[in-house]
């Protein structure tokens, strides 16, 4: 299978007035392949959504590079940012603007013609099931509703690599299944999907394979299937709380 993503030794460092130096993301590499989910995995700090903001070509990196669909992050961003959706915790949604204005908003900002942003605008809404709010104005939308916005947002355009992270954090089951729902869809389309998540359930049923950082380094990366026979342990949580214990074994 063709690869969607390819990290290659990228680092970000930042200068903070207290903590001086600190590594967010440090001589990271890995590999996603299109028509898969690959789930980030790390804890609070890790640098997880460091990771995804140069991926997404929101950060310069200190060092290295990525490609995405074939493009290079440091080079060709512009390529690079047609040919993904980033949904983060402060994407933007502009409040006296409904979601169908929204959507439609930002398919015409990707090029997109009319036709097929009102057939695609009109797929997502129906899939994320969200008739009954798409022509409410934003700041009077919960926010389940405003994430399955985002999402819609950061797909329409259709592009081939999604960038998520914690898509699914401070959602209702109902909500969160909507959205898993959607992931599986773009897969099953062949799209690359990477996302982060403090929700072990979840990815252990969606990802085809998962990366573990800790501060900024990649500790390792597997399916869930190796990294039952390599811990000798059944659930996500302890073989992850294992993988940290032991440094990846590195
Ligand atoms: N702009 C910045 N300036 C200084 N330090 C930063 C900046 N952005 C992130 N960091 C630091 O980089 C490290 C990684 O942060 P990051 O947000 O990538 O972690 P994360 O894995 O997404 O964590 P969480 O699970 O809490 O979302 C942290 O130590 C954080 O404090
Ligand atoms: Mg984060």
């Amino acid at each position: 299978m063709e690869t969607a993503i390819s990290v290659e030794n990228i680092s970000k460092h930042f200068t903070d007035k207290k903590r001086g130096l600190v590594k967010a993301v440090d001589e990271l590499s890995f590999h996603c392949r299109a028509g898969t989910i690959f789930g980030l995995l790390g804890l609070n700090g890790a640098g997880k959504t460091t990771t995804l903001r140069l991926l997404a070509t929101m950060l310069w990196p200190t060092s290295g590079t990525a490609r995405i669909a074939g493009f290079d992050i440091v080079k060709q961003p512009d390529k690079v940012k047609a040919n993904i959706g980033f949904l983060t915790g402060s994407t933007g949604l502009y409040l006296r603007l409904t979601p169908r204005e929204i959507i439609t908003y930002f398919g015409k900002l990707a090029g997109m013609d009319t036709a097929s942003l009102k057939q695609r605008g009109d797929r997502l809404i129906d899939l994320l099931d969200m008739g009954e709010f798409a022509d409410r104005r934003i700041d009077k939308l919960s926010t389940g509703q405003k994430q399955k916005t985002s999402i819609a947002r950061t797909m329409i355009h259709n592009p081939p690599v999604l960038i998520l992270d914690e898509p699914t954090s401070g959602l209702d089951v109902l909500t969160s299944r909507a959205i898993i729902k959607l992931v599986r869809n773009a897969k099953d389309e062949g799209k690359c999907v990477i996302f982060s998540t403090h929700m072990m359930h979840e990815a252990a049923t969606l990802c085809d394979e998962i990366a573990v950082i800790d501060k900024g380094r990649l500790q390792t990366q597997g399916t869930l299937t190796q990294f039952r026979e390599q811990y000798g342990k059944e659930n996500l949580d302890d073989i992850f709380v294992a993988i940290l214990e032991n440094g990846g074994g590195r």
